[in-house]
């Protein structure tokens, strides 16, 4: 009995360790870059552009805003602070691309299995995508909600 005990102590850690050790490979095999998966690859930010931001800021009201507030978790996500805690190209591929989003990236599955409701794709252009970008990038240096 003891002895099978001070096995088990030794091999139990052991297994846990090659168990963990092979989750990283298969995990490493597409190493998550952060970008998010979809059609946007790079995303150049200059100055925050006033003129995007609006336009963006009435896509959001009428396709986002039933589901999104800035302040407070409602169906989804809070959206302050946003453009601090994910990439320019991860958030317009969640934008362009949820659903493949919430299937392969990590942060968005992570998101799923929170929120439990599947962010659908809102007809929204990669212009529009942009757009939205920027007012959020207004909104998370100190700009008001359009509405
Ligand atoms: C039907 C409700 C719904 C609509 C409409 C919707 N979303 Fe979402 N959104 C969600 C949910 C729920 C999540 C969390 C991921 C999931 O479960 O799909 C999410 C996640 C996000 C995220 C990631 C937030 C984070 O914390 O990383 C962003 C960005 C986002 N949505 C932007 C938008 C934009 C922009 C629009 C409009 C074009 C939009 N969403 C429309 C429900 C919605």
């Amino acid at each position: 009995m003891l002895r099978f005990a001070t096995i088990a102590r030794r091999t139990v850690p052991a297994g846990l360790a090659l168990a963990l050790l092979a989750a990283t490979r298969v995990l490493g095999a597409d190493a998550p870059s952060g970008r998010g998966v979809g059609p946007i690859t790079t995303v150049e930010l200059g100055p925050i552009d006033a003129a995007k931001a609006k336009a963006g800021a009435t896509v959001f009201e009428t396709k986002c805003s039933a589901c999104h507030k800035f302040e407070e978790r409602y169906v989804g996500p809070a959206l302050k602070g946003v453009t601090q805690r994910r990439k320019p190209e991860w958030i317009m591929n969640m934008i362009l691309n949820p659903e493949q989003m919430c299937r392969e990236d990590p942060e968005a599955r992570k998101l799923l299995g929170e929120y439990m409701v599947q962010m659908t794709f809102q007809n929204v252009s990669q212009d529009e995508a942009r757009n939205i970008l920027e007012y959020f990038r207004q909104m998370d240096s100190g700009g008001t909600p359009a509405k």
